[in-house]
């Protein structure tokens, strides 16, 4: 979890590593560690090719939702360096702080790319009621500082990383490389239904105003809609649900859901968001309470850079390996990036689909081919011959 003392044991770990890869380390005011060939920082006088991915996690998840795209992007660095293989333009690779969203989501590449809500640092706080300044000053930074880490224009050629699929297509396809065409936007928002507080033994059935129940009731009537309404990439979820008081002698008088909706067509998810907020009026009224709604998130939906992959492509056909072109049903830093620069991505096989969850893996193999996927890309960006 980022700014946690683990993670900044990690960050420390990750500064060592790419010191001695031989790489220039540096970590910018929001907390994104980069590792450089040659340069210390990022400026228009010398456009990076820029490869990276997240060393933060989600509770309970796995070891490469992330770390794979930190670690193959050191790797490649590492062996172009001893290598010595030619590159016109510097490379360098980014960890970004905060991928999975403890503070609204993607953090240190919105950062970067100029998209922080900057009069939103005070409030933004954790699901568990961290305020973000709190967190980010124990782990030694200022949070008010961060809209500084904003890349120079023109400081970055391109982006390309590499990230495990999360998802089961490329495993059933037998395929084992994706090149990412598009990014879905995710949209987040509290949803709290105020009920009345009751005694769960005395008050009659009929006069009660569950607030649990009314939640319920939006969970489903949601998924109902998403999947009926939505197109077929629309997905929906309800990851985190508080009830209050929280006894079991008490009907729930207030019950707070954390929503969640997804879809690559930035015009499907606002129509979904606007007929949820609906829904949930809908449900309240039914039911006698009140709901509010607070936007918690909302990521934009992006494509990938035609440019970047074009060279994916053409560099798997000469390493042999097929590709299938796919849109990402995670969210990416990558597709912050696609505001500063040609921005991609490379997928490698997930085994069983299998991701958030502690057993998430790939073949090493699939690792392998990746990361090499991912060596050759940089070196055809960096070479300028793309
Ligand atoms: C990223 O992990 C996401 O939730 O899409
Ligand atoms: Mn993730
Ligand atoms: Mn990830």
């Amino acid at each position: 979890m980022c700014w946690s003392p683990p993670h900044e044991e990690a960050r420390t770990w990750l500064l060592g590593e790419l010191r001695s890869a031989g790489l220039e380390a540096w970590v910018d005011p929001a907390g994104n560690i980069f590792g450089g060939t040659g340069i210390g920082g990022l400026s228009p006088e010398k456009p990076v090719v820029l490869t990276g991915s997240h060393i933060d996690t989600v509770p309970e998840g796995g070891i490469l939702d992330g770390a794979l795209g930190v670690l193959a992007g050191l790797e490649c660095l590492q062996t172009i360096r001893e290598s010595g293989a030619r590159h016109a333009r510097p490379l360098a690779v980014a960890a970004w702080s905060d991928e999975e969203g403890r503070y609204g989501s993607l953090f240190g590449s919105r950062a970067f790319c100029g998209l922080l809500d900057v009069v939103r640092l005070d409030e933004m706080a954790s699901v568990d009621g961290v305020r973000l300044v709190d967190a980010m000053a124990r782990a030694g930074f200022d949070a008010h500082r961060a809209p500084q880490a904003r890349v120079p224009p023109g400081a970055v050629n391109a982006y390309v990383e590499l990230h495990i699929e999360q998802g089961p297509r490329l495993e059933e396809a037998g395929i084992p490389i994706g090149v990412v065409e598009a990014i879905v936007g995710v949209r987040r928002s509290r949803v709290i239904f105020h009920g009345q507080a009751d005694h769960a033994g005395t008050t009659p059935m009929e006069r009660r105003r569950d607030a649990f129940l009314a939640a319920a009731d939006y969970a489903l009537r949601v998924r109902e809609h998403v999947v009926t309404r939505g197109s077929k990439a629309s997905v929906t979820n309800f990851g985190v649900v508080h009830v209050h008081p929280g006894a079991s002698n008490i009907v729930p008088g207030r019950a707070e859901l954390v929503h969640e909706m997804r879809d690559p067509d930035v015009a499907v998810l606002e129509r979904l968001a606007g007929e949820c907020v609906a829904l949930a009026r809908e449900v309240a009224g039914t039911r006698h309470l009140r709901v509010e709604i607070q936007p918690m998130s909302a990521t934009t939906p992006a494509l990938c850079s035609p440019r970047v992959q074009a060279v994916t492509e053409k560099v798997c056909a000469t390493l042999g390996l097929a590709t299938r072109r796919l849109y990402s049903a995670a969210g990416h830093d990558a597709q912050n990036l696609t505001r500063v620069t040609d921005s991609g991505m490379i997928f490698i096989p997930s085994l069983g689909g299998r991701s958030h969850r502690v057993d998430e893996m790939s073949d090493w193999q699939a690792i392998e081919r990746g990361t090499n996927a991912l060596l050759h890309t940089l070196l055809a960006l960096a070479d300028g011959g793309d």
